[in-house]
């Protein structure tokens, strides 16, 4: 961009550049970008510049190779090397390799106590990237007591910013979903794989799925539901071990081993999937005949007690 919104000197230039601004905006907002990181925006451009332009090796302030400037008194260090300042990385700290941090994960998890623990955990875990891009962390909503828990894929920019699941437009609809056979969040427990958003809502990668495994795994031990629903084909897959599409193994009653006991779990489609495709909400529907059907055969009432 030639010049810049205030300096434009006339009403057509002014037109000219807000076309250009709003050409900028919609790429962005296109390619997932609907979030700042930062509060001040940063010249990457500059920053790689100057990296190029530092000289290949810092000589340490006593470094013996240092040499007093002409004319200078016996004995006196040169004066330090002009550098320019670099500016504070996006990215607080580089995580540990994916590999490590899957193992780092598992032995953090399995050392919760409870829910709370695990929560305080995840706050303070370091090994997923993707913390560092999410507002914050997205661990839970509903009753952790509840007979019947939820999980789905990662949380999406409403859920960010809030900081629980499902409260954007998908969350109404499996609000109305749950609803239909007399659910609300009081009477059941819902999480996702992925705890933190990935950022422009894309598809977490296998590694971060990975590394975020032994905590939802842990957190459907310690909430110890009755019945597990996997929101979706991610979620199956990933908890279920779901080979198929979601469309052929939806419906099917599997089970579930949460490592201390084993119960029933079901795969549906997610709602953002039916807020796309409506032709689907039929066979949703079933899928929540079932499971309100499985509920009433199993002991207790609906809501966690
Ligand atoms: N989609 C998900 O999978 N999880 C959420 O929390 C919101 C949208």
């Amino acid at each position: 961009m030639s010049s810049t919104l205030s300096d434009s000197g006339n009403g057509g230039d002014w037109a000219g550049d807000r076309d250009a601004l709003a050409d900028i905006l919609a790429f962005h907002l296109e390619a997932g970008v609907d979030v700042a990181l930062g509060e001040e925006p940063v010249d990457r451009f500059a920053e790689s510049q100057a990296a190029r332009a530092a000289p290949p090796s810092l000589a340490a302030p006593d470094s013996p190779r240092r040499t007093a400037p002409e004319g200078a008194a016996p004995g006196a260090a040169a004066p330090a090397p002009r550098r320019a300042p670099m500016p504070a990385p996006a990215i607080p700290a580089s995580p540990p390799p994916p590999d490590v941090a899957a193992l780092e994960a598992r032995e953090a998890a399995a050392s919760a106590p409870d829910l709370d623990a695990l929560r305080a955990l995840l706050e303070s875990f370091e090994g997923c990237p993707l913390k560092h891009t999410a507002t914050r962390l997205v661990f839970a909503d509903g009753n952790p007591a509840a007979r019947l828990m939820l999980v789905g894929e990662a949380p999406g920019r409403d859920e960010d910013i809030e900081g629980k699941p499902f409260v954007g437009r998908s969350g109404k609809l499996l609000d109305r979903m749950l609803a239909a056979i007399g659910i609300d969040r009081t009477s059941a427990y819902i999480a996702n794989v992925v705890p933190w958003r990935p950022p422009g809502n894309r598809t977490p990668t296998p590694q971060e799925t990975a590394i975020c495994l032994p905590f939802i795994r842990r957190q459907i031990e310690l909430a110890n539901p009755d019945l597990l629903v996997c929101l979706g084909g991610p979620s199956a897959q990933t908890l279920l071990g779901l080979r198929d599409g979601i469309t052929k193994g939806r419906g099917r009653w599997v089970e579930y081993d949460t490592g201390s006991r084993t119960i029933p779990a079901l795969a549906t489609f997610h709602p953002a999937y039916l807020l796309r495709t409506p032709l689907g909400k039929r066979m949703a529907w079933r899928d929540m005949l079932a499971i309100e059907a499985r509920l009433a055969q199993q002991p207790g009432a609906t809501g966690g007690d």
